[in-house]
This record gives C-alpha cells, structure tokens and sequence, in this order.
C-alpha cells in the first residue's frame, strides 16, 4: 500500500500535468489551484464556492462548532458549561482574550466596561432625530456607525491599546444606544446608565426602569438575560461576522465594521429570524392551524423561521438551553401563549419526513423570541438583543484578523459569465 502523506494529487485532464497540494488543517489552500493553466497567459483555475459554502477564511482559534453532534465550544469550553457557570462578561473577555480570566482581571474588566457606559450627549440628540416608529436595528446600526465620528483615533487599528480602548468602549456602550432606541420608539425619557448594577441588570434598567431610583431587575430575569447574552456572544464565521472581518480588513476603525457586522444580522436569515418566528406563531395562532402551515412549508410556499442552520444539521444547543430559560423566565412573567404553539410545531417538525431527511431542527432563533415576548419587548427589537450578545464575538474575531498574518483585505474573486468586448451603440439607434 503506498505510503500516505498530508497532500492531494490532482492531475488536470485540460494538460495531463500532475500537482501534489499540500493539505493542512484539513484544508488545502485556494491559490494552489491558480498553478494549474492552459497556457502561459492563462490567469490559473479558480474555485467556484458561492455563499462560501466550503470555503475556509481564515484560521481561528476562538469558536468550534461541529454541525452533525450538535457541539458549540468557545475557546474550548462547552457552551453549556459556560451557561451553567459564566456570565456574559467573563465570556466576553474568554472571547477576546483566549482564556478566562483571574479574579482580578475580571474585576479589572468589568469596572472598565462599568465605566464607559455613557455616550456623549450628542448620540442622544442624535438617536431622537428618529422617527417614532424607526425600527430600531436601524437606530442601532446608524448609532453604532455615528460613534465612530466620537473618537476618531479608533481609525488607528494597528494601535494595540486603541484596538483595545474601543472593544471596552463598544461592549459598554452598545447596550446604551440599544436601550436609547427602545425608549425612543416608547417615547419615554432616556435612562441613564448605573454603575452599580451589573451588565445585564444595568441594560434591563436602561429598558424598562420608570422613575424607580433603586430599580433591580428580578433576579431570574437578570440571570436570563446574561445567559441569553453568551448564548448569542459568537458563532465563527456567520454572516455577519463575515460583515465584521470583510469590513475591518480594509482598516475600517470597528464602530464602521460593527455597525456592518449589525447589518448584516438585520437581515431575517439571520438575527432577524427571531422576530420572524413570533410573526409566524402569531399567523399560525392556534394547534390546530400547524398541520396546514407544515403542509406549506413542504411545499415551499412558507420557510418554517427558526429551523434549519448553515452548520448545523442536528439540535442547535443554544436552543435547548434556551428551551430551558424559557421555562424559567415564564415562572416570573407568566406562560407565553405562543409557546404551546412553538412545542407542538417543534414536535410535529421533528417526526416528519421532510424535515428528518433534511436535517432541519430548531436554531437559537426559536425559542429566544418567546422569551423576549413574555418579558414585553416589541418583537422589531429582538435582533437589537442577539446584537448586544454578539458584539463580545464580532470583537473577538475583528481582533484576531487584525493579529494574523496571512489576513489581507478581503477581496473574493469572480467568474465573468457576462457579454465579451462590444461597440456602444448610440441610443437611438437601439
Ligand atoms: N423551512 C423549510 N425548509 C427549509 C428550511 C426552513 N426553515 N431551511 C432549509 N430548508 C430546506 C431548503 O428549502 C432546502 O430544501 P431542498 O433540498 O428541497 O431545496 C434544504 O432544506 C436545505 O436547505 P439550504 O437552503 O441548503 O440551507 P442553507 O444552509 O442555505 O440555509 C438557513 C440555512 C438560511 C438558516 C435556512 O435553514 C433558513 O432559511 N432557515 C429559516 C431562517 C432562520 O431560522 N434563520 C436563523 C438561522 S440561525 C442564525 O442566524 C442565528
């Protein structure tokens, strides 16, 4: 038996010549290919992958996701372990750092974050330039974007303390403007930020604290809320963390590249699945209704929101967690309704043929909704909580691209399928 080695052979039938590929890490590298020409003057071959469907980045050290077990890691550790036993801050600095942190660093971290709460007054003047019923992932993405002009020495990216001033600045700050947007759609005085209070406590009173000078959240919503955060804190390469390296890879400073990374999960592919689940449970409005609305979905004419992943082809385990909180939550809120409507879809889901042939389970997105629901928030202001979660993760990657070294700008290429060299030809002669 020959001998086997880490490479692939490729003989390209167009010449009859012969090319070993060196593989690593599982992959080999996309400008092998580009050896392999007709001619002298041939650019090379490509590779042809829309959607980036397989397609490797970049090398990451900070999430592991294997879609077929169902297994979701951060640098390592479960992520129903770090559920169970973290808090979204210490996650945050997992993130971005490569390992938890000591006591004292953690303490250190969170009195920083703590203390860079506030926006300029301006972002309040700013944010109330809205129209009353501006959705308020727009108010997020303007918002996010409109800092940049506050600290311009962020555009100095290869600056390692600025690189790190302005993730302390974004991780605090970006659960002020999402609050600032709340109160501005409820047309309610703006809340200002409190020191004492922890992370997710201190947003829940930025949301919903009317004039209660010692206002505490219920602890169990704090703790729902912190855990809804790491839950959402990162995912690899998803689409908008695509947004926030493509973008920061030009040197962009990161309010710019979040408030594009922020776009992207606007989208109802995406983060914006979350609220697009509660419109379809609200539709569908009764048990009875789910065998007609399942028989759409097979046949194409519904997508069933919050089913289905890019990577994940088994149970999304943030979803069972969530199932969980849910529980919990609805002890202190009252039960949702809906979610009778979401386990029954679920149940009938799982058992039917054409959801088990297409590995098609509940994603982070199906029940978190639910939980937002019980708890008053308006449903256009779901992907704004995945956000605040998601920022510790676009942080964490936007950093990692700008330490590795074989990181360029991003810039794919294409295959031209359109019209060769012709002569323009005045209009009226069309
Ligand atoms: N409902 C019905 N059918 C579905 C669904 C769904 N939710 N998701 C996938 N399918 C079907 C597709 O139609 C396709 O069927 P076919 O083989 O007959 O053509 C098959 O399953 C494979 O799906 P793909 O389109 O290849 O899956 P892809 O990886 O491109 O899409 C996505 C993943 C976008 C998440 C998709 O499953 C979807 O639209 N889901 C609903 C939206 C949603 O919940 N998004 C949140 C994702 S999680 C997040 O972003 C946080």
């Amino acid at each position: 038996m020959a001998e086997r080695s880490d490479s692939l052979t490729v003989t390209d039938n167009r010449t009859g010549k012969t090319f070993e590929l060196p593989i690593k890490d599982g992959a080999v590298t996309g400008m092998e290919f580009r050896q392999m020409k007709t001619s002298e003057d041939d650019f090379g071959l490509m590779v042809y992958d829309p959607a980036f469907k397989n397609t490797a980045a970049c090398r990451s050290e900070i999430t592991y996701i294997d879609g077929e077990k169902g297994v979701l890691e951060h640098r390592g550790y479960p992520i129903e372990q770090l559920a169970e036993e973290s808090s979204f801050l210490e996650v945050a600095q997992l993130l971005i750092n490569g390992e938890l942190p000591s006591k004292e660093e953690h303490a250190a971290f969170t009195q920083e974050v703590t203390t860079h709460t506030f926006v300029h007054e301006n972002m309040k003047k700013f944010i109330e330039g809205f129209r009353y019923d501006a959705n308020p992932m727009s108010m997020l993405i303007s918002s996010v974007a409109a800092l940049s002009s506050f600290y311009p020495e962020a555009g100095d990216v290869s600056d390692p303390a600025s690189r790190r001033a302005q993730m302390i600045r974004l991780l605090a700050k970006v659960p002020t403007l999402a609050a600032f947007a709340y109160r501005h759609t409820q047309g309610l005085p703006y809340v200002y930020p409190r020191n004492d209070l922890s992370y997710p406590a201190n947003f829940l009173s930025m949301v919903f604290n009317i004039n209660e000078p010692d206002y505490k959240p219920h602890p169990v919503l704090e703790r729902a809320f912190d855990v809804l955060f790491i839950l959402h804190a990162d995912h690899e390469q998803n689409c908008s963390t695509t947004a926030m390296r493509g973008v920061g890879s030009s040197h962009a400073d990161p309010y710019t590249a979040l408030s594009a990374a922020a776009s992207a999960l606007y989208g109802p592919l995406h983060g914006g699945a979350n609220r697009m689940v509660l419109y379809m449970l609200e539709r569908i409005g009764t048990k009875d209704n789910i065998p007609n609305f399942v028989e759409k979905v097979k046949k194409k004419e519904e997508l069933l929101m919050g089913f289905g992943h890019r990577v994940y082809r088994n149970y999304d385990p943030r979803a069972r967690i969530i199932k969980k909180l849910a529980h919990q939550v609805f002890e202190i809120t009252g039960v949702n309704p809906l979610l009778e409507i979401a386990v029954e879809l679920e149940r009938i889901a799982l058992e039917d043929e054409y959801f088990v042939e297409r590995k098609l389970y509940p994603n982070v997105d199906f029940y978190s909704g639910l939980i937002y629901q019980a708890m008053k928030f308006p449903i256009d202001f779901y992907p704004v909580l995945f956000a605040i979660g998601r920022t510790a993760g676009w942080l964490a990657q936007w950093r990692e691209m700008l330490e590795d070294k074989e990181q360029k700008i991003a810039r794919p290429r294409q295959l031209y399928v359109g019209n060769s060299t012709r002569d323009y030809v005045p209009m009226d002669k069309r």
